[in-house]
């Protein structure tokens, strides 16, 4: 019997790139669709060293629906799609709102509309910690209110939520798994894959790793005057390949199961808060390099602190984030000094 296949959009990119391998890894077939915006095709060369296997690749944009049309009908039968393919940058999405919109929520409407058309069954979709908005109290569970959104970027992800959810309602026979992911950080310990920013990095850890390799001068910490122990802002620092893991987890449940709900949703955290700080220490502890740093002013738009209660997520999908935050920035720098030598 063939293996079920699963559509991966956006699978050359950082997080979907540590998915593709774990699915393989569980007997999935993959086929990737990646316009290549925010990625390489290089990647596929990656994931292959790592499990052996070339997963099928489409070239092409999913708000373009001719491009699904073809993907659905070329490569099918497709039974599950993992739903990457977003523009992520929170600075970017105020200078260039339309962009934003158009590509997370018109492929987002694409895909739900072929999915009954083509037989898929369920979407898993990447959503974020940053529905939460600025928490009331920490750790935050699925139950905790949405607050506005303080970035088109963030509103991309409050509207995909209520489009599924609308859907779904609406009777369309498919099901979903929204998860919203804390901060996602480190790299595959093979370094085959890992993060791979265009420009000058927007995130804690590509700017850190960087740093560090001396590529920039110098780290700047947005802020140590926040309501914190050390003034530095908290958040809940996740290994991809724990959060990659979950993914499956997600699509197996959603698949196999008859007695789930149509539509769930999960933290994906550890459960612990780390500050910038601390991350810092652990870099420089678990790697013996130093970070340069200075301490700037705050970041417009940055939540003081948010971390997750996982729990949920931990006992219905049996999923906990084990990885040492040591070990994944052991990883995450061994991948910084692979990506700085092939330069
Ligand atoms: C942001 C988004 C999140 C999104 C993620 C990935 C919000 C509130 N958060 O997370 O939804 O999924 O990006 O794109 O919209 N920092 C520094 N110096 C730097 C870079 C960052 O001190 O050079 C600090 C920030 O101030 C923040 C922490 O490090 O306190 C984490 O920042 P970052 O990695 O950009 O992630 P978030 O802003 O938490």
């Amino acid at each position: 019997m063939a293996n079920t296949k699963i559509l991966v959009t956006g699978g050359t990119g950082y997080i979907g790139s540590h998915t593709v391998v774990e699915l393989q890894q569980a007997g999935y077939d993959v086929v990737i669709v990646d316009n290549l915006s925010n990625s390489n095709i290089g990647v596929l060369d990656g994931i292959e060293r790592i499990s052996g296997i070339r997963p099928e690749f489409v070239q092409g944009d999913i708000t373009d629906i001719r491009t699904l049309h073809d993907l659905f009908s070329n490569h099918g039968p497709i039974k599950g799609i993992i739903n990457f393919a977003a523009s992520k940058a929170v600075g970017e999405s105020v200078q260039k709102p339309l962009l934003y919109y158009r590509n997370n929520l018109v492929g987002l409407m694409n895909l739900l509309e072929l999915m009954p058309q083509y037989g898929v069954e369920g979407i898993v979709f990447s959503s974020s910690c940053t529905v939460y908005g600025e928490p009331d109290r920490n750790p935050i569970d699925e139950s905790a209110p949405i607050k506005p959104a303080t970035s088109p970027y963030g509103n991309t992800k409050q509207i995909s939520e209520e489009i599924i959810t609308d859907v779904i309602h609406a009777g369309a026979p498919i099901k979903s798994i929204l998860l919203r992911y804390f901060n996602p950080v480190g790299a595959h310990p093979s370094a085959e894959i890992g993060e791979l920013p265009i420009g000058v990095p927007q995130n804690l850890i590509p700017y850190l790793t960087q740093t560090a390799a001396g590529i920039r001068p110098a780290l700047t910490v947005f802020g140590n005057d926040y309501d914190t122990p050390d003034g530095t802002c908290i958040r809940d620092f996740i290994d991809v390949v724990d959060l990659a893991r979950a993914h499956v987890i997600a699509m197996r449940r959603m698949l196999d199961r008859h007695d789930t709900q149509p539509l769930e949703i999960f933290n994906l955290g550890t459960g612990r808060g780390l500050s910038v700080m601390q991350l810092i220490q652990s870099f420089e502890r678990a790697t013996g390099v130093k970070v340069p740093y200075t301490i700037g002013a705050r970041r417009e738009g940055d939540i003081e602190k948010i971390w997750a209660d996982p729990k949920k997520a931990n006992e219905v999908l049996g999923w906990s984030a084990d990885t040492d935050i040591d070990q994944t920035m052991r990883n995450a720098w061994k991948w910084q000094m692979k990506v700085s030598h092939a330069d």
